[in-house]
C-alpha cells in the first residue's frame, strides 16, 4: 500500500469508527440531545422578550404609515376599501353573501329585519374546494363555486322574501390580496395559502365571478367586494359599537381597521362623508429583523408556493403551525433519534401534521399523554413512544403555538398604537377587537396567550379599555350587511 492509499484506507476506518460513535451516543443520549435542540428551539423563538415584542408592535405601527403614505413603500399594503361606512344596524331585506378565502368556501343568505328585528333568518352552506381547484384554472374554481352558489339559491324558502321584480344581491367575501378600485371590484394582486391559479392574478375577481354565474344561470348582482377582515370588521360592528379592529387567525391571517381619511396620503380621491375609511392592512407580509425566525421557517419558505412572502403569516397562521412542528420532530429524529433509531417515513410527508392535530396533543390532559400517543400513531404511524418522548413533542408544540400568539399580539398592539389606542387609560372609550378564525377559536393555549401577552403589551390601565373578541362566522354576515348597505335599490327607499 502507497503512501497516499494508506492515509486514505485510514482516514476511512476513521469516519466509520465516528459514525459507529454518533450512532451509539444517539442510543444513549438521543433523549437528551433532542431535549436540547428544543431548549435551543425555545430560546430562539422566546428571544425577542416582552421588550422585543413592544419593538415589533413599533415597527407595525411603522409600516402601516409607510404603506399609507405610498404604494409599494411598506411590506404591509394598506389596502383603501371603499368602506367607508360600517353597519348600523338598520339593514333590510334579503342578501347572499360568498365566502371563499380558504379550503372551504360558505354561501348564505340573510334575511335583515332593520334596527328592530336584526337578522330574521339565515341559512348556510359549507362546500370543501377539491385541491386541484386551488392550483388549477380561475374559470374552473369559479365555475364551481358559482354552480354551488347556483345550487343554494335554487333551495331558497318562503321564508326568505325578494321584493318583485327586484335582482338578487351578494356579498363577496374573498380573502387574498385585491387592489379594488370600487367597492363592487379590484384585482387579485397575488394568491395566498396554498392557492396557486396563475391566470387568477391580475384580474378583477368580480368580474370572474359574474361571468361563471351567468354561465349558470345565476342572476345576482355583486354589490361589495371585501376581505374577510373587512366582512369581519363590519360583522363585529354591527353586533358592538365598539369595534375598531379586526383580525383573522385561521387558515391565513390578516388584520382590518378603521383609520382616519385624511391620514391616508396615497388616497387621492374625494373624503367620505364619515370621514373614515377601512384599511385592508394584508399584515400577513410583514417582515422585521426583530421576528424569531428559525432554520424550520427558512425552509419551509424556501420550499413553500410564495418563497420570501407572507413571512409573518408563515409564523403565525394554522397553516403552516402543524408543518412547523413536523419540521422540527423531524430534525430530531434525525439528529438526536426521537423515535428510535429509524425516522418514521411518514414524518417526512410535508403538511400531514395538521394544526387541530398539534391543538389536540398540546391540550392532552391525560395522565400518560394518550392523545399525543394516538395522534403520533394515527397521523405519522410512530408507536411505542415513551411518555418523556411525548412530552417533548408537547413542548414543541407549546413553543410554536406560543411564539405565533405572541407575534400576533404585537401585531395587534401595533395597530392599537397607530390608532392612538393603546395608552388610553380608565373611564376612555372601550375599543373592540373582533378576531375570528379556526386557530383563535379552537386552540385555547394560542388564545389565552394571545390575550395575556396583550394585556401585558398595553399595560394594565390601557388593557382595561380593550376587549378581545370571538366574532365567530363575522365575515360572511358582515358581507351580506354591506351588500345591504350598498344595494342599488337603497337611493329608491330614501
Ligand atoms: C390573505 C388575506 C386574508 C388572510 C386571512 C391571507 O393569506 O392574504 O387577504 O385576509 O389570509 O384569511
Amino acid at each position: 500500500m502507497g503512501k497516499a492509499e494508506g492515509a486514505a484506507a485510514a482516514a476511512a476506518a476513521a469516519a466509520v469508527v465516528a459514525a459507529a460513535a454518533a450512532v451509539v451516543w444517539r442510543r444513549r443520549s438521543g433523549g437528551w440531545r433532542a431535549e436540547e435542540m428544543a431548549r435551543e428551539l425555545e430560546e430562539r423563538c422566546a428571544a425577542p422578550g416582552m421588550e422585543g415584542l413592544r419593538r415589533i408592535a413599533g415597527e407595525m405601527s411603522a409600516e402601516m404609515a409607510a404603506g399609507l403614505a405610498e404604494d409599494g413603500e411598506s411590506k404591509v399594503k394598506m389596502l383603501v376599501t371603499f368602506v367607508d361606512n360600517l353597519p348600523a344596524g338598520s339593514e333590510k331585506g334579503l342578501f347572499y353573501a360568498l365566502d371563499l378565502g380558504g379550503t372551504n368556501f360558505r354561501v348564505l343568505r340573510l334575511q335583515l329585519g332593520g334596527k328592530e328585528r336584526h337578522i330574521v333568518k339565515q341559512e348556510s352552506r359549507e362546500v370543501s374546494i377539491p385541491p386541484h381547484l386551488m392550483v388549477g384554472t380561475s374559470a374552473e374554481l369559479f365555475g364551481f363555486i358559482a354552480s354551488e352558489l347556483a345550487r343554494f339559491v335554487d333551495s331558497e324558502g318562503g321564508d326568505f322574501r325578494l321584493p318583485e321584480g327586484r335582482q338578487r344581491e351578494l356579498g363577496f367575501t374573498f380573502s387574498f390580496p385585491v387592489r379594488q378600485f370600487s367597492i363592487a371590484s379590484g384585482i387579485l394582486i397575488k394568491w395566498t395559502k396554498g392557492f396557486s391559479i396563475e391566470d387568477g392574478v391580475g384580474e378583477d375577481v368580480v368580474a370572474e365571478l359574474t361571468k361563471a354565474m351567468e354561465k349558470q344561470g345565476v342572476d345576482m348582482r355583486v354589490a361589495v367586494l371585501v376581505n374577510d377582515t373587512v366582512g369581519t370588521l363590519a360583522g363585529g360592528r354591527y353586533h358592538d359599537e365598539d369595534v375598531a379592529v379586526a383580525v383573522i387567525l385561521g387558515t391565513g391571517t390578516n388584520a382590518a381597521y378603521v383609520e382616519k381619511a385624511h391620514a391616508i396620503p396615497k388616497w387621492n380621491g374625494l373624503y367620505p362623508k364619515s370621514g373614515n375609511m377601512v384599511i385592508n392592512m394584508e399584515w400577513g407580509n410583514f417582515w422585521s429583523s426583530d421576528l424569531p425566525i428559525t432554520e424550520y421557517d427558512q425552509e419551509l419558505d424556501a420550499e413553500s408556493l410564495n418563497p420570501g412572502e407572507q413571512i409573518f403569516e408563515k409564523l403565525i397562521s394554522g397553516m403552516y403551525l402543524g408543518e412547523i412542528v413536523r419540521r422540527v420532530l423531524l430534525k430530531m429524529a434525525k439528529e438526536a433519534a426521537l423515535f428510535g433509531d429509524t425516522v418514521p417515513a411518514k414524518l417526512k410527508t410535508p403538511f400531514i401534521l395538521r394544526t387541530p392535530d398539534i391543538s389536540a396533543m398540546h391540550h392532552d390532559t391525560t395522565p400518560d399523554l394518550k392523545i399525543v400517543e394516538k395522534k403520533l400513531k394515527e397521523n405519522l404511524e410512530i408507536t411505542n413512544t415513551s411518555v418523556k418522548t411525548r412530552k417533548l413533542v408537547v413542548k414543541v408544540c407549546d413553543i410554536i403555538a406560543k411564539r405565533a400568539a405572541r407575534l400576533a399580539a404585537a401585531g395587534i398592539a401595533g395597530i392599537l398604537k397607530k390608532q392612538g389606542r393603546d395608552t388610553r387609560g380608565d373611564g376612555e372609550k372601550r375599543t373592540a377587537v373582533a378576531i375570528d378564525g379556526g386557530l383563535f377559536e379552537h386552540y385555547k393555549e394560542f388564545r389565552e396567550c394571545l390575550k395575556s401577552t396583550l394585556e401585558e403589551l398595553l399595560g394594565e390601565a390601557a388593557s382595561r379599555s380593550v376587549v378581545v373578541k370571538l366574532a365567530n362566522d363575522g365575515s360572511g354576515i358582515g358581507a351580506a350587511l354591506l351588500a345591504a348597505s350598498h344595494s342599488q335599490y337603497n337611493e329608491l327607499e330614501e
